[in-house]
């Protein structure tokens, strides 16, 4: 069986210490052979940076970077996107032209071969994003038939969207989550006893917040609609995951559970107290 590890949203500074803290706790425990983050929330609350990604490769061992909305807040991506073998941002977005960025198939330290797939919404998201049906099928048609593992992160807004692509895929894919929402949802399943899946993992990141911003400036520019930058909160850091096992000859997932791990309560456990690891 092969064990996937899926990190929702990893939310600017606090984020990337929430991995650097507890993704060994959790290594130990689950021992994944595959792990996945989001990190277009990476570098600051927006984007991430070529400095960031390989830390996500090199310190915490990231087997793939999923991305979203955020991809190119960051303009520096532009010039280390097309030889990232471990990103991928999002088929069907108004602004990534080919579908080969969408989609990377790799190997888990056991020579397994696995897929990993990134779509985004369309409701309540950028209007000019495409149809996510036709480049899913396009992607997986093209995948090598012995490839079994295939992971899909679909990062949206509208749960509904999220729950009919899980449905779409399901007998055809691993693993399909949901990320962008920055808020975990309770309601991890098999899908049609093949397919694992989530609404949304959840934010990895500061929840004194909203949804990873400083509360007074959300609150300031709902109320008066000024538009100073954001900045990423930094209290009550949680760790938000899946875990899903997988048997790598069929594809098919066989279990799948959420978990939600708060620094504050495992700092007893970690290991590395003092470092605060370039974070
Ligand atoms: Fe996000
Ligand atoms: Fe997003």
């Amino acid at each position: 069986m092969i064990r996937i590890l899926a990190i929702g949203d990893v939310m600017g500074k606090p984020g990337r210490k929430a991995l650097a803290k507890l993704l060994p706790l959790a290594r130990k425990k689950f021992e994944p052979d595959i792990v996945l983050c989001n990190g277009e929330n990476a570098a600051g609350g927006f984007g991430l940076t070529k400095k960031i990604y390989h830390q996500f490769l090199d310190t915490f061992a990231i087997d793939c970077i999923t991305m979203g909305n955020h991809w190119h807040d960051k303009p520096e991506i532009h010039s280390f996107l097309a030889d990232s073998e471990r990103m991928v941002v999002p088929a069907n977005m108004m602004n990534v032209g080919e579908l080969r960025l969408a989609y990377r198939v790799l190997k888990t330290a056991k020579d397994q071969q696995f897929a990993v797939i990134n779509l985004i919404g369309k409701a309540f998201m950028h209007p000019d994003n495409r149809d996510f049906f036709e480049p899913v099928d396009q992607i997986l048609a093209q995948l090598p038939s012995n490839c079994r593992i295939r992971i899909v992160d679909f990062h949206g807004e509208a749960t509904s969207e999220k729950q009919a692509i899980g449905q779409y895929l399901s007998g055809r894919v691993s693993l399909c989550y949901g990320t962008h929402s920055h808020v975990p949802t309770a309601d991890e399943r098999i899908l049609n006893q093949f397919t694992g899946f989530v609404t949304d993992v959840g934010m990895t990141g500061p929840y004194d917040s909203v949804i990873g911003i400083r509360t007074d400036a959300a609150i300031r520019r709902m109320r008066t609609g000024e538009r100073r930058q954001f900045e990423p909160a930094t209290g009550q850091i949680w760790l938000c995951f899946v875990v899903a096992t997988v048997d790598p000859a069929t594809g098919q997932c066989v279990h799948i559970e959420r978990h939600r791990w708060e620094l504050d309560t495992l700092k007893d456990q970690i290991e590395d107290k003092d470092s605060e690891s370039d974070t």
